[in-house]
């Protein structure tokens, strides 16, 4: 397999854990290269589900290399809840690698997530996982990276420099109780146990042979595009690049280094938390939409927002993470409908001018509407089906009519949860 990057094409969720797993099993070396544990990866494999939320789901797999990579959060309370898990199901973790350079999200990280959400007027919806102020930890300079907690006279000193500024944060900003730097020294060194067997240190040894033995890299992204801290719909944003440019920026291999990059869209779009999203359902068929897809976070449990597939927001994935393909997913919880509907451009109910491009002031959406475009179910049970050619007409017909509009070709066709129910398209 040439090196791929895997990435959410829309708001997250898209059923991405499935197509790396896939992936996963014709690659040597599977990085994570974003985010922390706001992520929530499931998949289906010999019959149980597992639940990913920072090791890559590459790690089902015999001896393959999985890094949590340096653009990482790591919440280690929840990384060694993971571990165990995977160890219960007597799942190997002897390719499981830890960059020294990825952030550590530290609990106070955590409180001031919850009570930033609590008291804003304009709430995110985060998952109120540490995320944000770790990210903000990390970019002010005040963030602990993981080889930190290896050092004891260094991250004594750092943590001077730290708690002086965290602590005002935490009493003044947002009323919350300070830490001594006792108690932040021995969560570190609980953190540094946890972190130990893993931690990666001869990472550029590692990147170089893989390289120059052609051995195949697979960069999975968490999230999605339109989370994106800059390309997505700020602020209802996560606080780190989930595009593919962040592949690169987040694992320490350069970007002549990906040959594929494939998107993952659902035949319909989700999403948590606030912000805009134009195609929208706040009706039966949204229910319906959710209750086929079972659409409830893996990580909060929260009920996701449905809409219809929005071919707006696909094109603009497409254009800034180059995607090469797309994988639609979910295809088959259509299967009962008599009609499909995708989003082909947007009105503006004040003057009636149409956008085809996505607008990225989303101060705007509020007043867009979808020009819809609509097609005939297919009224057929996809979930059995293996190839391309067994597909029903109606559903070939949407899904070439989504390749038409997006620009780029459908590599993949995701017809239910198992690794089986998966149809590649070349
Ligand atoms: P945060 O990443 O927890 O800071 O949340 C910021 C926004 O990203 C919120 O709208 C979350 O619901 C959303 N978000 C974060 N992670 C995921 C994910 O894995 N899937 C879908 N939405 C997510």
């Amino acid at each position: 397999m040439e090196n791929t990057v895997v990435i959410g094409a829309q708001w997250g969720d898209e059923g991405k854990a499935k197509i790396t797993d896939l992936l996963a099993r014709q690659a040597d070396i599977i990085i994570r290269y974003q985010g922390g544990c706001n992520a929530g990866h499931t998949v289906v494999a010999d019959n149980k589900t597992f639940k990913f939320h920072l090791i890559p789901s590459g790690i089902l797999y015999k001896d393959k290399i999985c890094m949590i990579g340096a653009g990482t959060v790591i919440y280690p309370e929840v990384l060694k809840e993971e571990i165990e898990n995977l160890k219960a199901e007597n799942v190997s973790l002897d390719g499981l690698k830890i960059s020294p350079l990825a952030s550590v999200t530290m609990p106070y990280h955590i409180d001031i997530d919850g009570r930033s959400e609590s008291c804003a007027a304009n709430k995110i919806g985060t998952t109120k996982r540490g995320i944000g102020p770790t990210y903000t930890d990390k970019i002010s300079r005040h963030g602990l990276k993981v080889e930190d907690l290896f050092d004891e006279e260094f991250l004594s000193r750092k943590l001077d420099d730290i708690l002086t500024v965290k602590n005002k944060e935490l009493v003044h900003i947002y009323g919350l109780e300070p830490y001594t730097k006792e108690k932040v020294f021995e969560i570190c060194k609980k953190y540094a146990q946890i972190l130990k067997p893993y931690v990666c240190y001869d990472w550029q040894m590692l990147f170089h042979n893989a390289l120059k033995n052609n051995k195949s890299i697979l960069f999975e992204g968490a999230q999605g595009v339109m989370l994106d801290i800059d390309w997505g719909t700020y602020p209802y944003v996560t606080s780190s690049n989930p595009v593919a440019g962040g592949a690169c920026t987040g694992s320490g291999f350069g970007p002549s280094v990906p040959k594929n990059i494939i998107g993952v869209s659902k035949a319909y779009i989700t999403r948590v938390g606030e912000g805009p999203f134009v195609t929208e359902l706040t009706d039966e068929t949204g229910d319906k939409i959710r209750n086929i897809g079972h659409e409830f976070g893996t990580t909060t449990g929260r009920p996701r927002r449905t809409g219809w597939f929005d071919a707006v927001v696909a094109k603009y994935s497409v254009l800034v993470s180059g995607l090469t393909s797309m994988a639609i997913t979910k295809i088959d919880v259509f299967d009962t409908f008599d009609e499909i509907k995708v989003c082909v451009a947007y009105k503006d109910k004040r003057d009636g001018s149409v956008y085809s491009w996505y607008p990225t002031n989303v101060n705007i959406h509020k007043y867009l509407e979808p020009v819809y475009e609509i097609h005939k179910g297919w009224k057929q049970d996809l979930t059995g089906m293996k190839s391309y050619d067994e597909l029903p007409e109606n559903a070939k017909k949407y899904l070439e009519r989504l390749e038409e509009l997006i620009g780029v070709k459908i590599s993949i066709i995701s017809v239910g949860p198992d690794r089986e129910q998966t149809i590649f398209k070349s």
